[in-house]
């Protein structure tokens, strides 16, 4: 089987950011831009995959410590796409298999069409293999020039494009795969004669065509996978897009989302079967939801939640860092941080717990079915039995279950 990696081009500065952040780290649906070009390229079988870097470097680097698959390049100065391919060249210069390209700002490229890639190069026995996808607007993009019968001569980018180029409406998507010795030897012909005085990669690209060898391209990707994220107002359109991904996996695996365009879910969600999501449910970070469950309206779910079966979550409450076992219901306005709460409990409306003393967050246990009065304030650190009942309106504190010692300690009240 022919070698392959990866190169994915996360080094650029965004201006039109206009971000402190590393580009690539700007999230969509809870997860960084990178981590999604990471996967795609992990699903298709790449196992080394070569990341520049270069403006917020650190930041990148620390962010994806925990991914051991990744060769960290460094690009010092921004000098263009095709110059930072090459600064991968001292590791892969020998290299004679396969490479994949891709910009870390292409968040919404999915495994499936990499994986055509990939084929129709095999097949076609082609030195690159690029995407092309046909947009509405193709401003921004680099275009693809084809002579009159069709074949690629070249991309020109957009700030090169002539008045009839600029018309074009096949663009490049910023994804190929290189016979990887022919796209190193072609990016040292790259000279930065253009509008913007960058080496382009997509420079390289000419060259091998010009000299002649077998340049293809999958043209039926969909315009929304060549989507580049290049200011705010794409990263909203690209959030938009990958959020009906998320949902659309979800009800095919059965979940039920009433209103979809009023409900948002991380992408690390995780949700089972015949759970029903309300309108205005707000899912965020890595929150796992079981079976049967009813969720919202307008419930908020953070980071860490974890939901078992047949939990029933209302209006307005809120759950942070906790898990509620089998058949909690927490119908109306509550705060459930930093617990952990048994089977069968029912949280009064207006219930909250008190996790958070003014300089360290605390945990609070709930044993198997108790009873949570409406309106209770439950001050963490504290543990409450099994079959405690906690009348209405009170504030329960550790030191108030403790004193009414070992008979009442099931019954806390005023
Ligand atoms: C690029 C393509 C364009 C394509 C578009 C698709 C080139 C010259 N142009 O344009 O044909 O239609 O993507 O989205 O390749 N980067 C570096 N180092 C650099 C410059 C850029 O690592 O010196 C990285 C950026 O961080 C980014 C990616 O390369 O992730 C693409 O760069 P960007 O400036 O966004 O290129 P576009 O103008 O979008
Ligand atoms: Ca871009």
């Amino acid at each position: 089987m022919t070698e392959r990696v990866a190169i994915i081009l996360a080094a650029g500065v965004s201006s039109r950011m206009n971000t402190e952040l590393a580009k690539v780290l700007h999230e969509v649906c809870g997860r960084p831009m990178l981590a999604y070009v990471l996967d795609a390229c992990r699903e298709v079988g790449v196992e080394k995959i070569y990341v520049v870097v270069g403006y917020g470097a650190d930041q990148v680097k620390e962010r994806f410590a925990d991914d051991l698959d990744i060769v960290w390049v460094q690009q010092d100065k921004q000098l263009g796409t095709g110059h930072a391919v090459l600064c991968c060249k001292e590791h892969l210069a020998d290299f004679d298999g396969q490479t994949l390209v891709l910009c870390g700002d292409g968040p919404l490229i999915r495994a499936g069409t990499l994986t055509i890639l990939l084929e129709k190069h095999k097949t076609e026995h082609a030195a690159v293999t690029l995407a092309t996808a046909v947009l509405d607007d193709p401003t921004g993009y680099g275009r693809i020039v084809r002579d009159l019968y069709g074949n690629i001569q070249g991309i020109v980018e957009d700030s090169d494009c002539t008045r009839e180029q600029r018309s074009i409406k096949e663009v490049n998507p910023s994804y190929y795969l290189f016979s990887n010795k022919i796209l190193f030897e072609a990016l040292e012909q790259v000279k930065p004669d253009n509008v913007k005085g960058e080496y382009y990669l997509t420079d390289a690209l000419s060259f091998i065509i010009a000299t002649g060898h077998k340049v293809v391209a999958v043209t039926a990707v969909r315009p929304e996978e060549a989507m580049g994220v290049n200011s705010r107002m794409q990263l909203s359109t690209a959030s938009k897009i990958m959020q009906k991904r998320i949902q659309q996996e979800l009800m095919e695996h059965g979940v039920t989302i009433v209103d979809p365009d009023n409900t948002w879910i991380d992408a690390r969600a995780k949700i089972g079967r015949d759970t029903v999501i309300e309108p205005f449910t707000y899912i965020h970070g890595k929150v796992k939801i079981g079976q049967s469950c009813r969720i919202g309206p307008f419930a908020y779910l953070r980071h860490g939640t974890v939901l078992e079966d047949d939990v029933v979550l209302g209006v307005f409450t809120e759950v942070k860092n906790s898990t509620l076992a089998d058949s909690v219901r927490a119908r109306h306005h509550s705060y459930i941080g930093d617990a952990t709460v048994g089977r069968n409990v029912n949280i009064g409306a207006g219930s909250i717990t008190a996790n958070f003393d003014g300089e360290k967050v605390n945990r609070t246990t709930i044993g198997d079915n108790c009873y949570i009065g409406s309106g209770s304030i439950l001050i963490a650190p504290l543990e409450l039995k099994d079959g405690s009942h906690v009348s209405a309106g009170t504030v329960v504190s550790q030191e108030s279950v403790d004193k009414l010692g070992q008979k009442e300690q099931t019954s806390v009240s005023k």
